[in-house]
């Protein structure tokens, strides 16, 4: 248990709460360890019915933690990578995941939603995949699923210019289901988690893996992985943490390819 991330049962509800609000809840190794073990734990408690991923403070998240992403570009790996162990959990989840989001959701607090079955948004809510502002490229599947979800030049237009989509693009575009007033997030999303909750457990269950291919999603987020992994320890990337450390803008221009 970290207080960074709470988990809670009621009503067949496993509610996550991210909650690093002084950091804009960017995510640290040890935080999506928590994820992961709530993921994990859903799947095989049968007390849990649905999951419901919530977050504190002004913000959904900023994503991940970008003085770990700077750590490890200088070689400073952790012992296990928890983020491949939250993400594959998502992946293969069979129970199904509600997320209520406010404000912005970047990075990895986007992609994340991919893999959630019903997404509630307020109305300041943005979608941010700045992963080329960073010199990475995207993660958690997302460079085969959003493709897919939206069209191939907006999610180009989402990855390479990183700025945020607002919450009614994003609900026609088809990633999340609808926008609700910031006062009532959390209550609707419940409201919601717990409908689907009393619903059949074995139909859901069967019904995600009939609507995902798993395996596959795994497969390519392997690959994405290893490219990730490259581009973490390049001098673009580098320059790119030391840009955000120093609040200033990167340079790529003169970085040779
Ligand atoms: N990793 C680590 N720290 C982060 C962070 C991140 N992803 N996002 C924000 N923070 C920290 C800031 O460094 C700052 O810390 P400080 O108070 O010690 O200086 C604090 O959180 C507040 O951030 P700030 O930028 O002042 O908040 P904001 O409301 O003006 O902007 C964001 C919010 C999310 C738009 C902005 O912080 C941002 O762009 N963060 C980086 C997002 C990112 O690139 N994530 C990785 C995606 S792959």
């Amino acid at each position: 248990m970290i207080p960074e991330i709470t988990v809670e049962l009621s009503s067949g509800v496993l509610t996550v709460t991210i909650s690093r609000a002084d950091k804009k809840n960017a995510l640290t190794n040890v935080m999506y360890g928590a994820l992961a073990d709530a993921v994990e734990r859903a799947n095989t408690d049968g007390d849990v019915r649905v999951l419901l991923f919530q977050a504190d403070g002004d913000l959904f998240t900023a994503g991940n933690d970008v003085s770990e992403f700077a750590a490890e570009s200088d070689g400073h790996v952790p012992e296990v990578r928890h983020v491949a162990r939250f993400l594959k959990s998502i992946t293969n989840s069979t129970t199904p995941l509600v997320a209520a989001v406010q404000g912005k959701a970047v990075g990895v607090g986007t992609t994340m939603l991919l893999h959630c079955d019903y997404v509630l948004l307020t109305e300041d809510a943005q979608l941010m995949t700045p992963f080329v502002n960073l010199a990475l490229v995207p993660e958690a599947a997302s460079s085969y699923l959003l493709p897919l979800r939206i069209g191939h030049v907006r999610a180009f237009e989402m990855f390479a210019l990183g700025e945020g989509l607002p919450a009614q693009q994003a609900v026609a575009w088809g990633i999340a289901n609808k926008i609700v007033a910031a006062a009532e997030l959390r209550t609707e999303a419940r409201r919601i988690a717990e409908r689907i909750a009393t619903k059949s457990t074995g139909s859901l269950t069967s019904m995600k893996r009939l609507m995902r291919d798993s395996e596959k999603l795994i497969a390519h987020m392997d690959s994405e992985r290893a490219t990730f992994l490259e581009r973490l320890a390049s001098a673009e990337a580098k320059e790119a943490f030391a840009a955000f450390a120093q609040k200033r803008k990167p340079d790529f221009t003169k970085i040779v390819k």
